[in-house]
């Protein structure tokens, strides 16, 4: 089941951020790749890969899929959403496309991403689609690698660089919401690392991977890490868990707001990685703590603003 160089790869969801370390990582390792976009113009910066050709369309087209698909000797779907932009979003992108790859991959080799905390008893509703989405994948493709993995960062990530952003805007204090949940960040460049490793290997095959960054940040310490690292000095205001739930449930109105619920809610469940559960050390891949790698992520601002 294991790919091996000069084999073709299709990547779904492979211009966003995970895509794109991703994307150099299977590259390097010598695969032929195929990218599917909705918007090829905006990424015509992925051209130099010499051995990567990036295709418009609609993953959600059964005819579509199997075109892209047709050939390849792998499929790996990074496409995901983290707050809901039109109804039933979450479960046409984590419930039934997986199960689409896994019919039209037939005995092929898949790579599903999903993400840590997927579960059908999620307070996220993100989360409770991942859950449903890996199921319906198994279902009908036990031999997909399914990978779940904890908050990702680097550069233009959603996270730190996020976070980095609001504090600029936040000269009084920084409002953290749920401040006491743990959250184990992983390097982008590792992760990719990590799925480049698991396609790889011949016994990854039918595996579910949790991959966590080395050490646990509660969500307040991120925030101050963050601040530090700017040299911004914005201090973090911990909210109570009763002002976080009113919050996020107050939130759950308004899906691309700051207090947006299920962001909030998935961060806060997410929870560490299963200690039975295969990790990075069976992808022979040692992720870099947090602290270090922030102060090469964030340039120092000006204290000034
Ligand atoms: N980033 C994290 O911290 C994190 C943590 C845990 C799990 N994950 C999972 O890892 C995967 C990749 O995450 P990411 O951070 O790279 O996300 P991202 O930057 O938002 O990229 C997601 C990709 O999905 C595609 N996409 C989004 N909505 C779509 C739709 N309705 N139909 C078709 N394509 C759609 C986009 O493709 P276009 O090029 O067409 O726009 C985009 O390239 C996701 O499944 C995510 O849930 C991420």
């Amino acid at each position: 089941m294991a790919i091996k160089p000069g084999d073709t790869v299709l990547v779904l969801g492979g211009c966003g951020f995970l895509g794109r370390a991703l994307i150099s990582e299977l590259h390097q390792r010598g695969y032929v790749l195929r990218v599917v976009t909705r918007r090829p113009d905006r990424h015509r910066d992925l051209l130099v890969f010499p051995r990567l050709t990036v295709l418009a369309g609609n993953v959600h087209d059964d005819q579509a899929l199997a075109q892209f698909a047709r050939g390849c000797h792998a499929i790996v779907n990074l496409i995901g959403v983290f707050a809901e932009r039109s109804p039933q979003e979450f479960r046409q992108v984590h419930e039934d496309l997986p199960m689409r790859i896994g019919r039209v991959a037939g005995g092929r080799a898949i790579l599903h991403v999903s993400a840590i905390g997927a579960s059908l008893n999620a307070a996220s509703a993100c989360l409770r689609s991942k859950a449903a989405g890996e199921a319906r994948l198994r279902e009908v493709a036990p031999q997909a690698i399914i990978v779940r993995p904890h908050v990702l960062y680097g550069p233009r990530d959603r996270f730190v660089c996020r976070f980095a952003r609001w504090l600029r805007w936040s000269p009084f204090g920084f409002p953290v919401p749920f401040p006491d949940a743990d959250l184990y960040p992983a390097h982008v460049a590792d992760m990719a690392a990590g799925l480049g490793r698991a396609l790889a290997l011949v016994r990854a095959a039918g595996q579910t991977y949790e991959l966590c960054g080395p050490e646990a940040v509660p969500l307040r310490h991120a925030v101050e890490a963050i601040s530090q690292a700017t040299g911004l000095r914005v201090s973090a205001r911990p909210l109570s868990l009763l002002t976080s739930r009113r919050l996020a449930q107050f939130g759950a109105r308004f899906p691309t707001w700051f207090f947006a619920a299920d962001p909030w809610w998935a961060l806060r469940d997410a929870g560490p990685c299963g200690r039975e559960a295969l990790g990075f050390a069976a992808l022979e891949t040692e992720p870099r703590p947090f602290g270090t790698a922030l102060r090469d992520l964030l340039p120092r601002v000006s204290p000034a603003r």
